[in-house]
């Protein structure tokens, strides 16, 4: 016989159960919504016309999200581009099922659908969100936004400011987005690189400031494949994290800060030009410097400058143990113009480089080309992987690990910092090390978007 009660607590269960994914795919969505659409913005000076760009919840960058660490991300992403789409969380050591990557970890979402992600941001730091689904494609459209995780107690520092760096590809005539996203020659070469240059959206940003201020200062990368090359001008810094991480001591800024794509550095600055003088973020290129954003300095903040700043708190689990005993795999990174890659595998078949060539397919992990059935190494939880990298091309490349960050080993067997990207240079052999202590299936990429399309992804298992 069933009591009235338990019936009631069935039916609950039953309606919970049956109506929860109908209504989250009807549209309605169960945190508040983060929409991919089309939109139209003013990137190029105000004589030319408005870019169409793709953009969460229409803007570009996305909306900026802040939490303290600790807390959740929850956010319904619906998906208004005509194409399918999903949001990748770049640096966060996140649960695998809400890392966004279709065919890994998810199914890309199709136009007019939603994805629900949740998750918690276990470290304090500067993090970022992008599309990843055609990615070359939809980051150069635009599907970016910074993901800003505050330390529990705030540094000391009179402001902060994000910095989003990047480049567009745009036609000088109109100022729309060049539409060749499967360029030949960008993706056997260097990748996409733009010939307009922003910060948050903007070719002129210029920020307000006083002499003596203190400012943390969260740069981004979200450029397709330029490296940033900067320097400070009127300001005297240290970086105090990079990947998110905080350094063990602030290092100061020397003559230059190189960042690649995915990259973030976090800088303390302390403005050190006077008054009616302008400060400057330098973006160095070719020899020549150029703005990347002015801080216009009015009147002071106080009388002298202040002491070095103090390192930021650690984040939870950011040792490297275990490396004596640690699973170690190679990979030889081949291809791309200029390099000796005679054949690879390519879809289980020996293909020539000219083959290649005509699937527009151009380098090479361990002599295979792209995604394989088999990850490039399988390890259990706690397991310490030992990773040795060769950049047997004639490119640099942008090495990024989802899920869980590395350090590499240096040839003093130090331990450089904690990140999740690693620039490397051509011809550069260098080892990263990490503890795998986050399950799930894990892609490691180069972040050169037109790369990673043309076959340098492969991936990791941590059961
Ligand atoms: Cu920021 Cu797999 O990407
Ligand atoms: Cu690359």
């Amino acid at each position: 016989m069933t009591t009235r009660r338990e019936f009631l607590g069935q039916g609950a269960a039953a309606i919970a159960g049956l109506t929860a994914p109908t209504l989250a795919r009807a549209g309605t969505p169960r945190f508040a919504e983060l929409k991919a659409r089309p939109a139209r913005v003013q990137l190029a000076p105000p004589t030319y016309p408005q870019t169409e760009i793709w953009g969460y919840d229409g803007a570009m960058p996305g909306p900026e999200l802040r939490l303290t660490q600790g807390a959740r991300v929850q956010r319904s992403f619906l998906n208004e581009l005509p194409q399918a789409s999903s949001i990748h969380w770049h640096g966060i050591r996140i649960d695998n099922a809400m890392d966004g990557v279709p065919g890994l970890t998810q199914a890309a979402v199709a136009p007019g659908q939603g994805f629900d992600y949740d998750f918690v941001a276990p470290d304090a730091g500067t993090y970022w969100y992008h599309a990843h689904n055609r990615s070359t494609e939809q980051v150069a459209r635009g599907l970016y936004g910074a993901l800003i995780v505050e330390e529990p107690e705030a540094p000391d520092i009179d402001r902060e400011e994000v910095l989003i760096l990047d480049d567009w590809l745009l036609d000088p005539e109109t100022a729309q987005i060049d539409p060749d996203f499967t360029s030949r020659h960008d993706r056997s070469h260097a990748g996409r690189r733009g010939n307009f240059v922003v910060t948050n959206g903007r070719f002129d940003l210029s920020l307000d400031v006083a002499q003596n201020e203190r400012l943390r200062l969260r740069l981004i990368n979200a450029a397709n494949a330029r490296i940033f090359v900067l320097s400070l001008a009127g300001m005297d810094g240290w970086t105090v994290a990079l990947d998110g991480m905080p350094l063990r001591d602030p290092d100061p800024v020397g003559e230059v800060l190189i960042l690649g794509p995915g990259q973030r550095a976090d800088l303390i600055v302390d403005v050190t030009a006077a008054s009616g003088e302008t400060a400057h973020l330098v973006h160095i290129e070719n020899q020549e410097s150029f703005s990347q954003v002015a801080f216009a300095v009015s009147g002071s903040k106080a009388a002298a400058r202040r002491a070095p700043p103090r390192p930021l708190p650690p984040n939870p689990r950011m040792d490297v143990s275990g490396l004596e005993s640690a699973v170690t795999a190679r990979l030889h990174m081949q291809g791309g113009a200029m390099g000796r890659l005679d054949s690879a595998i390519l879809d289980g078949e020996r293909k020539s480089f000219r083959q290649l060539v005509d699937a527009n397919q151009f380098w090479a992990f361990n002599g295979t080309i792209g995604m394989t059935d088999t990850p490039l190494v399988s390890v259990s939880e706690g397991e310490t992987i030992k990773l040795e990298i060769t950049n047997d091309t004639s490119f640099p490349h942008a090495m990024h690990l989802h899920g869980m960050h590395f350090r590499e080993v240096t040839r003093d067997a130090g331990l450089g910092p904690f990140r999740d990207t690693l620039l490397m240079f051509g011809g550069e052999t260098r080892t990263i090390a990490f503890v795998a202590d986050n399950p799930g299936k894990w892609l490691f990429h180069c972040h050169m978007l037109s790369h990673a399309d043309s076959g340098m992804m492969t991936w990791l298992k941590v059961t």
